[in-house]
């Protein structure tokens, strides 16, 4: 596809939930990463409502073994509403109301076996079919007055193809994620030239990361059914879309607001505090508690 064909809509969005989650060992042996949750809303959620805002219709999750919780919790559970109901809470509806997918916009298939991220993606091949799709790792959960993936939906909207968000990271840093070149600017991003998958400090293009959320155009599926593994043994998005750069435009946008990891510890409990001191019901409180135990 060029960039002058017409551009598509990305109705779709897919989000790799099968990761084990051994870092949270042994909160993660029975509850999935992905169900911890960052004040009251589980990590999941918090890319499922920026997909929702970016406009996207149809929730698409690659999971895996023991996170059936999932599922449920995109669910109606009627008990609950029949409770909540007769003890007229409706604030608390509400709440459920707010975050209740539609019927028929979620669908759930298993990664069978951890063969690495790429293979993760391609496992919703028949689920997306043949139109682009937004990708957002779960475990990234982004802090902004504008969702991620909108902002990469305005500069899509302009120039079609390939786009991925990147921030900038300390370069001891760049081993742990993937990297990428930039080129020329262009509408609100910047043409990519080069994308590597966790290279030595001293191969880096760039401290620009991958920060988790990419809008891709359904060729990626084919470039990963003979994907060769790279780093780490695994199945890689990142190299099966350096071969996509090669046929098609693909753009970098960079993300301005704050990305927390909350697949470490570290990056989860910073998104705990970020988010309960930005919120009006708990910011004054735990502003005082930080204050307290500091
Ligand atoms: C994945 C991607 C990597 C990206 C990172 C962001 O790596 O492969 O390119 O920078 O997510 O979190 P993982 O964290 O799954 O090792």
């Amino acid at each position: 596809m060029a960039a002058s064909s017409p551009i598509r809509p990305v109705r779709k969005a897919v989000f790799p939930v099968a990761g084990l989650g051994t870092r949270f060992l042994p909160a993660s042996k029975s509850v999935p990463k992905e169900m911890l949750t960052v004040v009251d809303m589980p990590v999941i959620q918090y890319a499922v409502s920026e997909a929702k805002e970016a406009g996207i219709e149809h929730f698409v999750f690659v999971t895996g073994r023991n996170k059936a919780v999932i599922e449920d919790h995109f669910d109606i559970q009627p008990e609950l509403r029949d409770t909540l109901a007769a003890r007229n809470k409706q604030d608390m509806l509400d709440v459920l109301d707010r975050y209740q997918p539609e019927a028929g916009t979620t669908s759930f298939t298993r990664q069978q076996a951890p063969k690495g991220l790429g293979h993760a993606v391609w496992c919703a091949r028949d689920i997306v079919g043949d139109e682009p799709f937004a990708l957002l790792l779960p475990d990234m959960v982004m802090q902004a007055p504008k969702g991620c993936l909108s902002t990469m939906m305005d500069v899509y909207n302009k120039t079609g193809g390939n786009i991925i968000a990147v921030q900038e990271c300390d370069p001891e840093e760049v081993s742990s994620y993937g990297i990428v070149a930039k080129g020329a600017d262009v509408e609100g991003g910047f043409e990519i030239t080069d994308m590597v998958e966790k290279p030595k400090k001293e191969d880096a293009p760039s401290n620009l990361y991958i920060n988790g959320r990419y809008i891709l155009q359904p060729d990626i599926f084919r470039l990963l059914e003979n994907q060769e593994t790279g780093a780490g043994g695994e199945i890689q998005i990142t190299d099966a879309m350096l071969r996509l750069a090669g046929e098609q435009p693909f753009f970098g946008t960079v993300f301005e607001g704050n990305t927390f990891d909350c697949g470490s510890k570290e990056g989860f409990i910073a998104a705990n505090v970020s988010f309960a001191l930005e919120r009006d019901d708990t910011g004054p409180i735990i502003r005082e508690m930080l204050k307290n135990l500091l």
